[in-house]
């Protein structure tokens, strides 16, 4: 019985996989790379083609991607292997998530949503261990899958216990216009 995630992902993949792995680092995850461990152990949460998580290996972590595609798990493991890096993939639904204590210097979450996620990332991060997560949040147009979205402060809320580096919101602009908005976070576990 195959999942209806990864049904709609794998075919997004195989049809554009090209597209996705021409994309940039998320630019809040450039902004704060100088900032995070050179070394440890960085969680790329829904990786997709691992675009992402590439950046964190290219800095010195060893990096675990995570997603519900295996047709993007498999892009990534090639784009890794195309710059001489390695990463530790596996197929997951991280609606059901469970990690053991305290393994992850780095989390980052980018573009995907799964409330189930918040304690899983909360218990997951070693003390000092650093969040970075962005993701889309409800405006005042209606949106088609609205749990897909944030509430309005819920991401804040949500770590309000770790040191909150920053939290802000940004328009992502497609075609000239604006196409969603998402909610950021940087915070660090307290020691
Ligand atoms: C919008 S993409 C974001 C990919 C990447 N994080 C980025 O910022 O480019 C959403 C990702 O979530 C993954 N995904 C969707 N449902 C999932 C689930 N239940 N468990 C794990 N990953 C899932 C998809 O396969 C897809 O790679």
């Amino acid at each position: 019985m195959s999942h209806p995630d990864a049904e709609k992902w794998n075919g997004r993949y195989h049809q554009d996989g090209f597209h996705w792995l021409q994309n940039k680092p998320r630019s809040l995850l450039q902004m704060w790379l100088p900032r995070l461990p050179h070394n440890g152990l960085a969680f790329d949460a829904a990786s997709g083609v691992g675009v992402n998580g590439l950046v964190l290996a290219q800095h010195g972590l060893r990096v675990v991607a995570l997603d519900i595609s295996e047709v993007g798990l498999r892009l990534a493991r090639q784009l890794f292997t195309q710059e001489g890096l390695e990463v530790d993939t596996a197929v997951y639904d991280l609606a059901r998530p469970w990690f053991p204590a305290h393994s992850f210097d780095v989390i980052i979450n980018f573009r995907f949503l799964e409330r189930a996620t918040f304690p899983a990332y909360r218990r997951a991060l070693k003390p000092g261990g650093w969040l970075i997560f962005e993701t889309f949040v409800k405006t005042d147009a209606a949106v088609e899958y609205p749990d897909h979205f944030l509430e309005a402060g819920e991401l804040h809320e949500a770590f309000a216990d770790f040191v909150v580096h920053f939290s802000g919101r940004e328009e992502v602009v497609r075609n000239g216009r604006v196409y969603k908005t998402t909610d950021q976070l940087v915070a660090q576990k307290l020691l």
